[in-house]
């Protein structure tokens, strides 16, 4: 079965051909064109901007994308319809839905937050339920139970900030340029991660829901009216990535242990950060050394169509195609 995933949630224009062959994955084309370079002239995303370029862009994504594996030879569309930007999922959607219905095969409506979690299904490996996710992104931060793929219970969540929001909004302090995840961690990399004791919001509190507006603010007060030196910049770079990583980590443990999960995944777009794969992966081989832990690729973490694709396999096999004529874009 090959399938082709279309997702335009927010500023990036992608697509994707997985095909599934005896249960396993592979990435026959995974196209995402990015708009990074458009919004960042106005500190984030323009959502009527986004849209309109999702328009411009989608036809050239999904030729590229298709290139060599024939428009005829995919079995199922599948599409992120939310949450998101709602002018920019209409275009993924009634992208897909002309599709499916020129092609005749069956249309799947996709949770871009499921999607992010199946990312790791890409690399085929073994997952032990109940399973524990960790999704970090720009817009969600979420602990989520789930007994077998495609089944997801939501246990803790942001109360306020989401952990990539928290990384792009100090980024905007520090005058950094967006989006602020890549650019504070790779500042980070030079800094010291103990320079400024910043705080480690509801680390100790017993439910498994975040804060992070906390922290930011607390960021906000440090370097108010002052002029930082780059050393400076560095050390609160690493300081805050470090308090972020500190909770993430504080949390998952917790809920890992108490929910008694044999895999703890790591997706979404903050799980592209190298020192949140590297420190989780070390304090859960110290700390519950029977869980395993599984993290996409990191191409395959931030907003892409593969991880699409494969949501809507198992989407498709558990509960068939959706209505053509029923299927809309939704913000959430
Ligand atoms: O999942 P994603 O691509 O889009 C949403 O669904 O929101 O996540 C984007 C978020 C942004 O806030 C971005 O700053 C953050 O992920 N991000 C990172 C890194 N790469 C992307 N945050 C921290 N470290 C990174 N390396
Ligand atoms: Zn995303």
């Amino acid at each position: 079965m090959k399938i082709l995933g279309l997702e335009t949630s927010c500023d990036e224009t992608a697509a994707a051909v997985v095909e599934v062959k005896g249960g396993r994955f592979k990435v026959l084309s995974n196209i995402v064109s990015s708009q990074v370079a458009i919004h960042r002239r106005f500190g984030g995303v323009v959502p009527e901007v986004a849209a309109r370029n999702h328009l411009k862009n989608m036809i050239f994504v999904v030729d590229r994308a298709l290139h060599g594996n024939g428009l005829s030879k995919i079995d199922l569309v599948a599409v992120n319809y939310c949450p998101g930007l709602i002018t920019s999922l209409i275009v993924g959607v009634e992208t897909a839905k002309a599709l499916a219905y020129s092609l005749n095969k069956p249309l799947i409506g996709v949770d871009h937050l499921n999607a992010h979690l199946a990312a790791v299904y890409l690399d085929n490996p073994k997952i032990k339920y109940p399973a524990l996710g960790l999704l970090v992104s720009g817009g969600h931060t979420q602990l989520i139970i789930m007994k077998k793929p495609n089944s997801f219970k939501v246990i803790g969540q942001t109360l306020d900030d989401a952990a990539g929001e928290a990384f792009d909004k100090v980024a905007k302090i520090l005058k950094l340029g967006y989006p602020g995840g890549p650019i504070i961690s790779r500042l980070a990399q030079a800094g010291q991660a103990d320079a400024y004791a910043l705080p480690r919001p509801m680390i100790n509190k017993g439910h498994y829901d975040f804060s992070f507006s906390g922290l930011k603010t607390a960021v906000l007060y440090l370097v108010k009216g002052k002029k930082l030196s780059q050393k400076q910049v560095k050390d609160l770079c690493a300081s805050f990535e470090q308090a972020v990583v500190d909770v993430l980590i504080a949390k998952t443990l917790k809920a890992a242990r108490e929910q008694k999960v044999k895999t703890i995944i790591l997706a979404g777009g903050v799980a592209a950060n190298r020192k949140l794969r590297a420190n989780l992966a070390q304090a859960i081989q110290k700390e519950l050394p029977q869980v395993n832990f599984q993290v996409p690729a990191i191409e395959h973490c931030t907003d892409n169509a593969a991880m699409t694709a494969v949501a809507g396999y198992f989407v498709y096999q558990k509960r068939g195609a959706d209505n053509l004529f029923k299927l809309t874009a939704q913000t959430d």
